[in-house]
């Protein structure tokens, strides 16, 4: 079996990366900045459809036959929202996760918001998911185990009475958006043996939770929803993994 490797950290490769997550993120943020009440989130989408073309990407959730350009979920949908007629409204909570590929490279980040009349607002959980992304995200040094950083994920949720969403994972990016190392689980698992090394590029995506554990397909093939509707929230980075410090690629 020919062992899978992550991408060669070629100043070529990296570039590429940083480009992509680079123009991920800017679409990201053209749609926090756009969201209003009132708005479908059809048209939100339609948004981030523009600013793809002018930065000359390809949406990759569309590569993989998604009917969007971007997922945008809505209170409680909480993964790979199909954009639809369905009004935003003040109070829903939604999600809007950004992958696009650019000259073969690939890019993926997320961001959860709770619609307000003047402005976005947040809550504990939301909070919180941040929160264990961003320990994520500081911890992907080369040399750290997978399993250490999956734990402390864990941990922010445990401390504040939340639970992760344990069928969701995150995952290495490159020249495609999942890429090695594949299915990185968010919660301790002491069978998972992998070690950072310099040059990975990982998209930790950890999905919080009230107290769902599984997430489950809702009523099309997409959708993904809780048995019980408890409240969800998923922010989401792509780092590339260093000797020293990691650096974030999806910022503005
Ligand atoms: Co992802
Ligand atoms: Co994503």
């Amino acid at each position: 079996m020919i062992k899978e490797k992550t991408i060669s950290q070629s100043d070529q490769n990296i570039e590429g990366l940083r480009k992509a997550g680079n123009i991920v993120a800017k679409v990201l943020w053209e749609m926090i900045n756009a969201l209003k009440p009132g708005m479908t989130t059809m048209k939100l989408d339609e948004i981030a459809g523009k600013y793809l073309h002018k930065f000359n990407a390809n949406s990759a959730p569309r590569l993989e036959g998604f009917p969007g350009n971007t997922c945008i979920s809505v209170n409680e949908i909480i993964a790979h929202g199909i954009p639809n007629k369905r009004i935003l409204r003040c109070g829903d909570k939604i999600n809007i996760d950004v992958s696009a590929e650019h000259n073969g490279y690939f890019g993926d980040v997320a961001y959860t918001v709770i619609l307000g009349e003047q402005g976005h607002r947040t809550n504990k959980l939301l909070d919180c998911a941040k929160r264990a992304t961003l320990t994520a995200v500081k911890m992907s040094i080369a040399g750290t185990p997978v399993n250490q950083i999956a734990q402390a994920i864990e941990n922010e949720a445990r401390n504040d009475g939340y639970t992760i969403i344990k069928n969701l994972c995150s995952h290495g990016v490159g020249k495609s958006l999942h890429a090695f190392p594949h299915n990185i689980i968010n919660y301790y698992d002491p069978d998972e043996t992998l070690v950072l090394e310099a040059g990975m590029v990982i998209a930790w995506e950890p999905y919080l939770s009230t107290c769902a554990i599984r997430a489950l397909e809702a009523d099309d093939e997409w959708n993904l929803t809780t048995h019980n509707h408890s409240e969800v929230a998923q922010f989401e980075h792509t780092v590339l993994v260093t000797d020293d410090k990691p650096e974030i690629l999806t910022i503005i």
